[in-house]
């Protein structure tokens, strides 16, 4: 109790002492960090037992950063190099992976300095949920590979960020162990089984463990060649909390086996149907594609190419958001990830037709060089980043930023 007590004292400093550094010249920058923690952390923090040889992160630190390229660096001193090229690495000859950053490049963002506008405001809402900032954490699987706490550690950052962190159906933990870990808004992300049971038992079970909404990904019906895993002879050192018990074990090619390998409006509708939640069907890259999943029932679509990790040689998510969001038209909210590093990429996208930007790889840099507190330092600094932009551009609420036209 004591320690908790310490823990939530921790993340309300922590809090404060954002709010000071995120003053930019006289403007006061809003968000939820100015709110008390909304999510107490449990006790005890979960940790991995790792086997093997393999050793994570273990460090509950904040972190300087300067930005959040250089992270990855700084990460693989921390990460056993299978891990790291496992997170690290993009499909085929990552040209897709290099893309998601090269498309932010052809965009600029014009300076609007005399508008009189001072105090920025970060807030953002999807799917009736409130957040600090329009930056949530993307799923990823398999995080003990980074951090001894694991996905427990990135759901407490994100509840410190008082933002969404959607957790994998390959998470390290189990969904029912995050949930305990830490409060805080969170999705559950669905790979489709080709065992229509199991998907029913996981989304039952999500549901139950207080999951939001389901995350669909849609673009993982084969897995992309990546090139650093054949390298390293990587496998996966530890087994899945979801799915233990059911089959694959530790093996991500056993696992990959199980996914289903065709994905249709059908598909949709039944995990609309078995889950009763909101569906966010993710991995979208085509303007027909979006319109399919709307109609099918879906409650937002996620923009992806999973980081460049699936099929190399697709377009960047920049370059394709114009076009998906013309198609969809606001009828749902557009979620954009794959390449966000800085404030100026997450203006680009909400500029360019997103509502909100999901972070990968940094959340998971951050989980591994500080646990809760890197992943929060992770956050805190693009928020950081994204109100600097704002203010030079004239910007002061995230509506302001989608009436912006980019040069
Ligand atoms: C992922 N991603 C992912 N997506 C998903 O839907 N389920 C998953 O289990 C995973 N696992 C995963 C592991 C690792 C190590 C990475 C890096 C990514 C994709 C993820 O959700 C997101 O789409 C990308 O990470 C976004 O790109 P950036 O920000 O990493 O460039």
């Amino acid at each position: 109790m004591i320690e908790q007590e310490k823990e939530k004292k921790m993340i309300n400093d922590s809090r404060r002492g954002f709010l000071k550094s995120a003053a930019i010249g006289s403007a006061l920058v809003v968000g939820a960090e100015m709110s008390p923690i909304a999510a107490a952390f449990a006790d005890e923090i979960p940790k991995v037992t790792y086997t093997g040889g393999y050793k994570a992160g273990t460090a509950v630190q904040e972190l300087e950063l300067l930005d959040l390229v250089e992270i990855e660096q700084r990460a693989a001193k921390v990460i056993p190099k299978g891990g790291f090229g496992y997170i690290a690495g993009g499909a085929g000859d990552e040209w897709t992976l290099r893309e998601n950053r090269a498309a932010f490049e052809r965009k600029q963002i014009t300076p609007r300095v005399l508008t009189g506008k001072g105090a920025v405001d970060l807030r953002a809402e999807i799917l009736g949920i409130s957040i600090a900032s329009p930056i949530i954490v993307c799923p990823m699987g398999g995080q003990g590979l980074a951090h001894v706490t694991a996905e427990a550690g990135m759901a407490m950052g994100a509840a410190a960020g008082n933002t969404i962190m959607a957790l994998s159906t390959v998470s390290t933990l189990s969904m029912e162990q995050v949930a305990a870990a830490a409060g805080g808004p969170k999705w559950f992300q669905l790979y489709l089984q080709t065992d229509d049971g199991v998907n029913r038992d996981l989304l039952r079970r999500a549901k139950a463990a207080g999951y939001k909404a389901i995350v669909l990904t849609v673009d993982s019906t084969a897995t992309g060649n990546r090139e650093a895993d054949a390298r390293n002879n990587f496998t996966f050192p530890l087994p899945f909390g979801n799915l233990v018990g059911k089959g694959s074990g530790g093996n991500i090619h056993a696992l990959n086996a199980s996914f289903a390998q065709k994905i249709d409006a059908k598909a949709i509708e039944f995990v609309l149907t078995e889950s009763g939640l909101p569906v966010i069907v993710k991995g979208i890259s085509s303007p027909d594609d979006a319109l399919l999943a709307i109609r099918a029932g879906a409650s937002a679509i996620q923009i992806s190419n999973h980081g460049g990790r699936q099929l190399d040689g697709s377009p960047a998510t920049f370059t394709v958001l114009p076009a998906v969001a013309k198609a969809v038209d606001r009828k749902v909210p557009i979620i954009l990830d794959s390449g966000i590093r800085r404030g100026q990429d997450v203006f680009k996208a909400l500029a360019s037709g997103a509502d909100i930007v999901g972070l990968g790889r940094p959340a998971y840099y951050g989980l591994a060089l500080g646990g809760w507190k890197g992943v929060h330092s992770v956050l805190k600094f693009l928020n950081r980043e994204l109100s600097m932009v704002m203010q030079l551009a004239g910007a002061q609420t995230v509506e302001d930023i989608k009436r912006t036209n980019l040069a």
